[in-house]
Order: C-alpha cells, then structure tokens, then sequence
C-alpha cells in the first residue's frame, strides 16, 4: 500500500477498463449531508441510531422516526452534487463498463447526472409501505398528509425506502453490484468506513478476482490493509484531480 499517490492511481485507473466506484457517507460530506452518525446531533444526539433506524424503532415509535428522516430527506433534497460527484460523472466514458455502487441514499449521484448507480441501502427520497403490501411512492409530492402517512392501499404507516438495521438489502441489486466487483479490474473505494456489511466486502471481491483496489478517504479505514494506494484526500478534492487530464 501506498499513500497519497494520486499519480499512481491515475495511472492505475487509466490502464483499466472496468471500473466500479464504491461510495459512502464521506462522498457527500463536502454537500453538507451529515453522515449517518453526524446525524445524531443536536435534537437527535439523545437516540439510539437503533431507535431510529430499524423496524421495531418506527413500530414503538413511528412519527418520531418519520420526522428524523423527514428532516434528513429535506437535507438531502437541499443539497447539491460536488465536484467528487461531477467527476464521476465525466469519467464514466473512459470505461467500457462503469458503475456506481452506493450506500448513500441521498441521490446525489444521479442528480449529478451518474447513469449507472446501483443504490444499495435504498433512496430517501421514496417511500413504502411499512406493511409490504407492494406501495412505492417516488415523489414525495404524491404523499398523502400525515406524519407518517397512512399507506393508500392497505392502510398502514409509510416509511422510507432505505435499508434499516436488521433488514436484508435488495437481492437484486446487491448480486448485480456483486458480479460487478468481481468483473472489475480497478475499483474506487470513496468516503466509507468499511465497517458495513455486505456492502464493506465488495472490495475484497474486486480483490480476489485481480482487480487493483483505490481508496480515497481523509482517514483511516478499515479497508487501507487490501488497498494498492490509498489518496488521504477529500472526495471533491481528490476526485477531480485523479481524472484531471495527464
Ligand atoms: P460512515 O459514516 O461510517 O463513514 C464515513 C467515511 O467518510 C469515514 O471513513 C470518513 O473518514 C469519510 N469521510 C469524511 N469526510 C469525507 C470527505 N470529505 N471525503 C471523503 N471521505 C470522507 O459512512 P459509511 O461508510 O457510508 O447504513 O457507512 C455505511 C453505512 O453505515 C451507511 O450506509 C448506513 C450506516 O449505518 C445503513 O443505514 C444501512
């Protein structure tokens, strides 16, 4: 492992073909949406992250839950793509194939304009019924009044469509983001701790299978040891100066 050698990561990543970006909460960081645990403070500091983010947390206490999350969907939707995220965006036509795979449900690299994002803990901006009786609600301007919202169809509590403590992730999505990962032959790996799983495994997949492994964080994570290089950078710094013309 190498640290702060952006040259070497350049290069790395211009001798790639396929390439998959992993994300997490830092990558959105310099777009002023808290991470999860940064989340916590203030009116919130006193919860327990269990209470708000899980199915027996909304069952005890659902309008509670929904107004923490009504508060972050707000920030989120505030919130603009930086220049991490736009860089991504250009970069996609080096590859022959090229993915996004993240964990942050905030839709900021779509909204910058990502084609191929694979979400894997769901997107804030939607909303199901907490029932599963099959409801969606893309747009939160189709919700109907209440706090929660009572489901259209079969009459129980709205949630959010975003992956909860316990709950298992989308199959579909975390199969294809791991067939990715094990077909790439360079994966970045932007703003995450490591510390969750499945998605904290992918890079060992790409690993496994060949592929060079890049991290960009400002601090240590727990996936440094497997890495090739590792950029000690912010996400809007380091990005665009990895795809900066060489
Ligand atoms: P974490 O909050 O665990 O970690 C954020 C990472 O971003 C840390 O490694 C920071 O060093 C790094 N970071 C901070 N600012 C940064 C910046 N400007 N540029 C780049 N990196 C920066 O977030 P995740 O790893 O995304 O899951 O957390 C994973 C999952 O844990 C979340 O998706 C959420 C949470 O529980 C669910 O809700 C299912």
């Amino acid at each position: 492992m190498s640290t702060n050698d952006i040259t070497a990561a350049r290069h790395e990543l211009a001798a790639a073909r396929r390439c998959v970006v992993l994300t997490g909460a830092g990558m959105s960081a310099e777009s002023g949406v808290p991470t999860f645990r940064d989340a916590l403070t203030g009116l919130w500091s006193a919860f327990d992250p269990e209470r708000l983010a899980s199915r027996e947390g909304f069952a005890a206490d659902p309008h509670l839950v929904w107004r923490w999350y009504a508060e972050r969907r707000q920030g989120a939707s505030n919130a603009r793509p930086n220049a991490g995220h736009l860089a991504l965006v250009g970069l996609e036509a080096r590859f022959e194939q090229f993915a996004i795979v993240t964990q942050n449900v905030d839709g900021l690299h779509t909204r910058a304009g990502s084609r191929d994002v694979l979400e894997l803990h769901g997107n804030i901006v939607r909303t199901k019924c907490f029932a599963e009786c099959g409801v969606r609600i893309d747009d939160p301007r189709d919700l109907p009044p209440g706090e929660p919202p009572a489901c259209p169809r079969c009459g129980h509590w709205l949630r959010p469509d975003v992956v909860w403590f316990g709950e298992m992730l989308d199959a579909e999505v975390l199969e294809r983001a791991e067939r990715l990962a094990a077909s790439c032959d360079a994966m970045l790996v932007v703003g995450t701790s490591g510390l969750v799983y499945p998605a904290a495994g992918l890079p060992s997949l790409a690993r496994a299978a060949g592929a060079r492994v890049i991290i960009v964080n400002p601090n240590p994570t727990e996936l440094d040891d497997l890495a090739d290089i590792v950029v000690r950078d912010t996400a809007a710094r380091a990005l665009p100066a990895l795809f900066a013309a060489t």
